[in-house]
This record gives structure tokens, C-alpha cells and sequence, in this order.
């Protein structure tokens, strides 16, 4: 073979693969395998300068620095959209369409709205020859060098009927999940951590240094065209579908509606979809698909009136910081908390967000008065994502946690110790601190442990601070007389409540383990644990060796069971809580075997193929905070194979085993 056809072959391999990696997410070869390739491909090319084409994936590893960027005019303006925030502005603009199309009901193209950077990709020939930044709309950046550097970006379209000129417009953004490693780098080089997906990707792109760029995860979806030589199809949606013909990635979450209604439905499903998507979207927009419809309709000033925004509640919103306390949680952890200035955020007002520890505090070098952007996602508790240096006020106080609290806990004024290697200072006072009995009360009650319905945060704060009930056990020794003297309760909550405690006292061995509150021992491993020892006796005498025969234990949770099983006071409380005199808390010790509590606690999943909404992180995730497991690979012993789109060899090997397979919706049921 020449040198020649083998340079081209090799050039379409490399790109082959890395369309299937970068826009289908399904790679086809190992990374090893993949860079044998490429490296065969850079050797050809330096051998043969002649051989190396502007398609060729060797010129996406960046060229070199550039002094500026050039300028380009925009032959097609890029507009910006018109928002919709309330159903009533997505109301009116149905009803403008349908009154400047003189229709009943229109149907309309309904696709994320990226919260990345616009850009505009120009080809000749089918092949890439020019991408700018919007700039103002009218004149924007010529990133062309950068651009190629980004893999999801066709360098030479795909097929045989390129048009003489395209030119394409979309979002340059980086994934969630790329975001997380890109920050991990930026940690371990002790290099600045980028504040979210979007201002990573806009620093990325506008580097002058392509090699920089090069090394940033940027991914491009589509979605739309401003010009084309071609004969473009009939509507929006057509032209999307044959955008990813040509190789481009577009949005997988495309959808076409009709009237008002499926706008609305569409944007509720996304709304929902929205923590699971790989990338961060802040609205979804709306399109008279029809693109004859779309010209008639036309454009006011700087937006189209075919098109709309419907814009989510924002995740992020600047604040300032009013105070730093510290609060202490049910492990004794001390972790400080900002007071914040309320702001409406991920939908709700937020008025304080976590600060984790000093070194957190430190890393983001947030001071009191400072203004902070503050995000809430979902329902995640609200963090501090950075200062805003510019807003600082003159004299913001810096806060050291251990001198605000004189070296005490701000609670039971004991000793606070940092154990090694952790970054959290702890309340050495244990049960004997009111807060850590509070938290370890509303633990012990909580749902999925012993299920104390009715036993909130208030009762017992009251409970506690009149000295009422100080272990789980007072719980059990509680009657009407002493609740209705709280004078808080009427009479029905009360014989509510007693019946709640009544229920509790039936449960099963790995809820009660769970309930007791130990130090890394979450759900998941108190149901291993359950399963493993099978009664509490057997725990109580198995040492850290034993111990760590169990799966996922090891040396450091070992260590903490064995502490919590050593202190004396701890032993009390679970043979009073187990005396049928006094506690009378009871499970069989066969029921304990298959872990009780959800569907899920226990069971072995494995996840296969692509599933429609969930990353498989988010899957994991959500398995294992129900107690569930999720292995690698298919075996007798897996109890469900949840499986998704491209699912591959596991699939096979499961339906040859006989095993429960199910998918998304099935698995987020099991979740419920
Ligand atoms: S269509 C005439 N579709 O939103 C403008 N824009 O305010 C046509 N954006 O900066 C734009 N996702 O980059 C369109 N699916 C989508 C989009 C989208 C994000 C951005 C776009 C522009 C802004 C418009």
C-alpha cells in the first residue's frame, strides 16, 4: 500500500473512532489501541509533510499560539432568542404563531437550551474551513485553530453530497461529567478550579494557544443552519436530522410538539430530566418547525419570532455572605455554615449553604461580606461555588473555625480533636453533646432506620433540651401524661406518636444496625453487615479482622465499628433498647437475611448500554443510596441487569442466565 493510501485510510479509522467516541459515546477502541493509530498517522505525515490534509486529526492537537484573535463578520447575523419565564409569555408566543400563521395549532421543534457558548462552523466542500465566536451578534472571533482541536466537531462532513457552503451554528460546551476531571486536574496541578462547565468552556475556547485548547474537553452540539448552498428539508427537524448525517452531534432530547400544551409538557419532562442530562441546560427552546412557516414569521429587531426561550429557574445567583456558624452534625463533625442574604435560586430561597471544613473555606478564601455565587441544583444542598473578588468589601473578615469557637465544641464546650488525615474537627463529647443526641435521635427515627414517624427536628430539640430524653431508649419509656405536658402536642399527635414508637420496636437487624448511628456505616453497608453476621451477637464479637471479611469493609470502617462497639455506653444502650422490660426492640434474625427495608438494599445490579435519561454515575448513585450494589459484570448472583440502548454482550449473558432485566423506568420505580 502507498504511503498515500495508507495516510487516507488511517485518517478515516482515527476519525471514525473518534465520531464514535466524541458524538456517539460508544467507543470502538481502546485508548491504547487509538493512539497506536494516531501515531502512525504523525509519522506518515512528518515523513511525507505533503500528505498531511487540513481533515487530518493530527491538526486537532493545536497549532500554533496566536498573537490575537482575527475578527469575522457574521454574513448571517447571531441573533439571541426572546425568554419565556411563565407559561403566559409561552402562551403568547403559541398565540402569536398561530395568529401570524392564520393556523389553529402549530407544531413546533423543542430541543435543550445548551448553557455553553454559541459559535458558527463554516464549510466549503465539506470541509471545515472557518469557526467564530458570536462576538456582538454582527462581528465575532476567529477560533478556527481552537476549534479544530475539538473532536466532536466534523472536520470533512460526512457522505457524498456536502453542499458547495454550509454554515452551522451551535453550542461549544463541556460535559458534567468532563467538568469533574477537568477540576480534578486543575486540583492535583494545583492550578485554579473552574466555577462551572460554561466558564471552563468559554476559557477554554478563547485561548490563544490551540495546544491549551487542545487539552480541554470541549464537546459541540448543532443546532441550527444559517446558510446553505443546499436545498435545505422542510422543516427544523428534518434539517437536525440531517445535520447528525453530516456528523454532527445534536441533541438527543429533540422532541417535535404540538400547540401550547406540548410546549408545556415537553419543558415539565426536560425540567425533570434536567439533573440527569450530561450537560448543564438553562431552559429548553421552542421552534415553528416548519421552515417555510419560519420565514414568514420573520424577526423583530435582534430576535426571531419563530423562536422562544423557555427559561429554567436559574441554578446560580449572587449573594453575599451575612455570617459564618458553625453547627455540629450527628458524628460530632463541626462544618461551618454561611448565613446568607436570601436569594432565589434552583427555584427556592436560599439563606445558608454548607462551607464543609477550613480547608474549603481557605480554597475558596471566602470571607464574611464577601459576595459569593451561590448554586443550587436540584435538590442538593446549596453550596458556594466562589467569590466574586471584584465585590469585595474593604476589611471582609477572613474566618478561622477553631478560633471562633475557643477550641470548644460551641455546644457541650468539649475538647475538639482532629483525627489524622481527616480535614474535619470533631466534638469529642459524643452522646454526652446535645447536638450530636439530637442528631442521633432524628437518626435513630429517621425513615430508613427505625421509622419513628412524627418525630421531627422540633419534638426533639424539646425533648432533648428539657432533659425528657436523652438516648433512643427514653423514647421507649415516653407515655401521653409526659407529652401532653410539653404543652406542644394535641392529644392525637401525642397517641400518634406513641403508636409510631410502638411500630419502631419491630424492625429488622440491618434497619437497627443502620439506626445506631456508627461511623461509616451507611445504609448499605449496615444491610452488609446484616447479612454477613446475620445476628447481632455475631457482630458484637467479630473483630476488625473478621470485620473485614466482610465485601467493601476495610480497615478504616472496621475501625470505627469496632470503637463504637468498645465504649461501654454504647453497649448499654443497645441492651436496653433489645430488654423486652424496657426497649423492646425486636427483629427475627432469618428476616435479617435479605436485607430489608426497599426492593433495592441488597440486590446486585448491572448497568448495560445507554439509558434514555440517566448518566450511569447518576444510576449508580441512586442504587447505592437505596442500598443497592452495582457490579461489573453478569453473574449468577446479579439480581437485576437494568439495561439500555446499545446494550451489548452483558444483555446476552444475562438473558442466557434467566436473569431479571429491566430498564430505566423500571429501575427508577424500583427506586420509589
Ligand atoms: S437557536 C436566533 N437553539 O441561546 C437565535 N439557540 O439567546 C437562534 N442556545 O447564544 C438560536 N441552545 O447559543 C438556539 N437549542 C438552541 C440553543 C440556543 C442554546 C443559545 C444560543 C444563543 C442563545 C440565544
Amino acid at each position: 500500500m502507498s504511503a498515500a493510501s495508507r495516510a487516507e485510510a488511517l485518517r478515516a479509522e482515527i476519525e471514525r473512532h473518534n465520531r464514535a467516541y466524541y458524538v456517539l459515546d460508544q467507543p470502538t477502541i481502546s485508548d491504547a489501541e487509538y493512539d497506536q493509530l494516531f501515531l502512525e498517522l504523525q509519522r506518515l505525515e512528518t515523513a511525507h509533510p505533503e500528505l498531511r490534509t487540513a481533515d487530518s486529526p493530527t491538526q486537532r492537537v493545536g497549532a500554533m499560539p496566536l498573537p490575537a484573535f482575527g475578527q469575522v463578520a457574521h454574513r448571517v447575523p447571531m441573533l439571541s432568542l426572546n425568554n419565556a419565564f411563565a407559561e403566559e409569555d409561552v402562551a403568547a408566543f403559541d398565540r402569536r404563531c398561530r395568529e401570524g400563521l392564520g393556523v389553529d395549532e402549530v407544531d413546533y421543534a423543542a430541543e435543550p437550551k445548551f448553557d455553553g457558548l454559541a459559535i458558527t462552523l463554516i464549510y466549503e466542500s465539506g470541509l471545515f474551513v472557518q469557526g467564530a465566536t458570536r462576538g456582538d451578534g454582527t462581528t465575532g472571533e476567529d477560533v478556527t485553530q481552537n476549534l479544530r482541536t475539538v473532536r466532536s466537531i466534523p472536520l470533512r462532513l460526512l457522505g457524498h453530497d456536502s453542499p458547495a457552503r454550509l454554515e452551522v451554528r451551535g453550542e461549544v460546551l463541556i460535559l458534567r461529567r468532563d467538568f469533574e476531571s477537568l477540576n480534578a486536574q486543575q486540583r492535583a496541578a494545583a492550578a485554579r478550579e473552574f466555577v462551572n462547565p460554561r466558564n471552563a468552556a468559554a476559557g477554554s475556547l478563547r485561548q490563544l494557544d490551540p495546544k491549551v485548547t487542545a487539552q480541554r474537553p470541549l464537546r459541540f452540539f448543532a443546532y441550527g443552519v444559517a446558510q446553505s448552498s443546499h436545498q435545505t428539508p422542510a422543516t427544523h427537524d428534518a434539517l437536525m436530522t440531517q445535520l447528525a448525517l453530516w456528523g454532527f452531534p445534536v441533541a438527543d432530547e429533540r422532541a417535535v410538539v404540538s400547540g401550547l400544551k406540548g410546549l408545556l409538557d415537553y419543558y415539565e419532562r426536560i425540567g425533570a430530566a434536567r439533573a440527569h442530562l450530561p450537560y448543564d441546560i438553562d431552559g429548553v427552546v421552542y421552534k415553528v418547525n416548519r421552515l417555510a412557516d419560519q420565514d414568514r414569521l420573520g424577526f423583530v429587531s435582534r430576535a426571531p419570532r419563530f423562536a422562544i426561550a423557555h427559561k429554567f429557574p436559574a441554578q446560580e445567583a449572587n449573594t453575599k455572605v451575612l455570617a459564618i456558624e458553625v453547627q455540629v452534625g450527628r458524628t460530632g463533625a463541626l462544618t461551618p455554615v454561611a448565613r446568607l442574604e436570601p436569594v432565589f435560586v434552583g427555584g427556592v430561597t436560599v439563606t445558608n449553604a454548607t462551607l464543609h471544613n477550613q480547608d474549603e473555606i481557605d480554597r475558596k478564601d471566602v470571607r464574611i461580606g464577601d459576595t459569593v455565587i451561590v448554586r443550587r441544583a436540584g435538590d442538593v444542598i446549596p453550596e458556594i461555588v466562589a467569590v466574586v473578588p471584584a465585590l469585595r468589601p474593604q476589611g471582609a473578615e477572613r474566618f478561622d473555625l477553631l478560633e471562633r469557637i475557643g477550641h470548644v465544641c460551641p455546644v457541650c464546650r468539649s475538647r475538639v480533636e482532629r483525627l489524622d488525615d481527616e480535614v474535619i474537627l470533631r466534638c469529642s463529647g459524643g452522646l454526652y453533646c446535645p447536638a450530636q443526641r439530637k442528631r442521633a435521635l432524628l437518626h435513630f427515627a429517621s425513615r430508613r432506620a427505625l421509622d419513628i414517624e412524627g418525630l421531627g427536628e422540633k419534638l426533639v430539640d424539646q425533648l432533648v433540651d428539657t432533659r425528657l430524653v436523652g438516648t433512643p431508649v427514653d423514647l421507649y419509656r415516653l407515655d401521653l401524661a409526659v407529652l401532653a405536658n410539653l404543652g406542644r402536642m394535641g392529644e392525637r399527635s401525642a397517641a400518634n406518636l406513641l403508636d409510631a414508637i410502638e411500630r419502631s420496636k419491630s424492625t429488622s437487624l440491618s434497619r437497627f444496625i443502620y439506626s445506631l448511628g456508627i461511623r461509616n456505616v451507611g445504609e448499605s453497608t449496615a444491610g452488609d453487615l446484616a447479612r454477613h453476621f446475620g445476628s447481632l451477637e455475631f457482630l458484637l464479637a467479630a473483630d476488625e479482622e473478621a470485620l473485614m471479611q466482610v465485601a467493601d469493609i476495610g480497615p478504616v470502617v472496621a475501625a470505627s465499628i469496632r470503637g463504637f462497639f468498645a465504649e461501654p455506653h454504647n453497649i448499654e444502650v443497645i441492651e436496653q433498647l433489645r430488654d423486652p422490660m424496657i426497649g423492646g426492640v425486636h427483629w427475627s434474625e432469618s428476616e435479617a437475611l435479605p436485607a430489608a427495608g426497599t426492593n433495592v438494599a441488597g440486590k446486585t445490579f448491572v448497568l448495560t448500554g445507554t439509558l434514555p435519561t440517566l448518566t450511569r454515575e447518576r444510576a449508580k448513585a441512586l442504587i447505592e443510596n437505596s442500598g443497592g450494589k452495582v457490579a461489573g459484570s453478569v453473574s449468577k448472583k446479579t439480581d437485576f441487569v437494568v439495561a439500555g440502548a446499545e446494550a451489548g454482550s452483558k444483555l446476552e449473558k444475562a438473558q442466557q442466565l434467566g436473569l431479571n432485566i429491566i430498564n430505566e423506568t423500571q429501575l427508577l420505580e424500583l427506586l420509589t
